[in-house]
């Protein structure tokens, strides 16, 4: 494998593998963006200089550029993360997401497939098309069980059932014209360069500004935690090992309730800069829950360990702590994006809900 496109490369996960593949292999990187809010090439400055990176400012559903990109660049394979990525702004914009994550990927995948088509030989069987999913496809858990790659899609916001179409419509690429794809469905990751709309990093830049942290409604829901670099290696590997036409789940075996990570960032942050003594936990403030929020998700990473060899080294201990030092160390990065692009507001409230039936 020479040349790889990475679509959604300045983002937080696409940024990570972007890092790894320019970094730790010898491939060609084209990281295709189309620089949303939540793009940024300040994520990449490690590998911007590299002959072996190069950027394309593309939106994935714009067909003639993307025809245009894979006949000039001529990939050996397509890792695809660009989406829209946050559950809160789904609930408030659901238009964006089915543009970006079902055209978008229609798109691709179309694209795709008249590229693969003219290929021969080898260079047409090791062709990947590998679809980077999220384990909220599934649906919610209650307190027992775990996802495994045959569990029913059983989408509940507009985020994941965008996600669960893109998914849809890759297994339909692979059966009826063959496209050679990989899919992985992926557990809540968290890490350096994670844009602070998300809990993790939000809850690090209140502390370190003093502000109050929201915690949807009890803070009793359960996310299953993945430190990014954990998630690009498992990435790599199913990239250049994983069998085509099948999906592998990624996760952290790291449940937390959102109330328990919430303490522990608190704490992390009363260590590094308790000052007045005040705990930082005293900011916490339990406000109206999140519409439609899914109580628990699990995964089961069965498959990927026994076929593929894959495990997550960090544990939530050591990824929290570096996260917390990665922020404290470069306000450089998060700084202008709290003073451009999102302020830290409340997302994805919405008025006069009716309850589900
Ligand atoms: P992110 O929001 O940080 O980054 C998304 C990137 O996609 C941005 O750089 C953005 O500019 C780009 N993008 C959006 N729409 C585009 C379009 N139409 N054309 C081209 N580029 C576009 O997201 P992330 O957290 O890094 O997630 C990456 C992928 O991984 C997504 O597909 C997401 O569904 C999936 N995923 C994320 C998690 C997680 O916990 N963050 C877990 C499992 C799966
Ligand atoms: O499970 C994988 C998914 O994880 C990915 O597919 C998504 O792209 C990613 O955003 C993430 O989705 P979540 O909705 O789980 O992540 P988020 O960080 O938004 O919220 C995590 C939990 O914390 C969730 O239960 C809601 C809660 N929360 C979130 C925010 C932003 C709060 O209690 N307060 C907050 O301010």
């Amino acid at each position: 494998m020479k040349r790889v496109i990475v679509t959604g490369g300045a983002g937080f996960i696409g940024s990570a593998l972007v890092r790894r593949l320019v970094k730790d292999t010898g491939y060609d990187v084209l990281n295709l963006d189309k620089l949303t809010y939540a793009g940024n090439l300040h994520s990449l400055r490690e590998v911007e200089d590299s002959p072996r990176y190069r950027f394309a400012r593309v939106d994935i559903a714009d067909a003639a550029r993307v025809e245009r990109i894979f006949s000039e660049f001529r990939p050996h394979a397509v890792v695809h993360l660009a989406a829209e990525s946050h559950v809160d702004r789904s609930i408030e914009g659901p238009e964006t997401f089915l543009h970006a994550n079902v055209v978008g990927t229609c798109t691709l995948l179309t694209e795709a497939r008249r590229y693969w088509e003219c290929l021969r030989g080898a260079a047409a069987d090791e062709f990947r098309f590998h679809h980077v999913s999220t384990d909220e496809v599934f649906g919610e858990l209650g307190r027992e069980g775990r996802f495994t790659e045959a569990s029913p899609y059983r989408p509940n916001s507009p985020y994941a059932a965008s996600k669960a179409a893109a998914d849809h419509f890759v297994r339909a690429w692979s059966r009826t014209y063959g496209l050679p794809v990989v899919l992985s469905n992926c557990s809540n990751n968290y890490g350096p360069y994670q844009f602070p709309e998300k809990l993790i990093p939000l809850v690090i830049i209140k502390c370190l500004r003093r502000e109050t942290v929201p915690v949807y409604g009890k803070g009793e829901q359960v996310r299953d935690w993945l430190f990014v670099d954990d998630h690009v290696a498992a990435l790599q590997l199913i990239l250049e090992r994983g069998h085509p036409g099948e999906s592998y789940n990624v996760g952290g075996a790291s449940e937390w309730r959102n109330i328990d990570i919430v303490h522990r960032l608190c704490d992390l942050l009363d260590r590094h800069c308790g000052g007045n003594g005040a705990s930082h936990r005293g900011l916490i403030r339990f406000v109206d829950d999140r519409p439609g929020h899914d109580f628990r998700y699990a995964i089961d990473f069965t498959k990927l360990e026994g076929t593929l060899g894959w495990r997550p080294r960090e544990t939530l201990e050591s990824g929290l702590a570096s996260t917390v030092r990665w922020y404290l160390d470069n306000r450089w990065w998060w700084e202008p994006i709290l003073a451009r692009r999102y302020a830290g507001q409340r997302l994805g409230v919405v008025a006069g809900r009716q309850k589900a039936v």
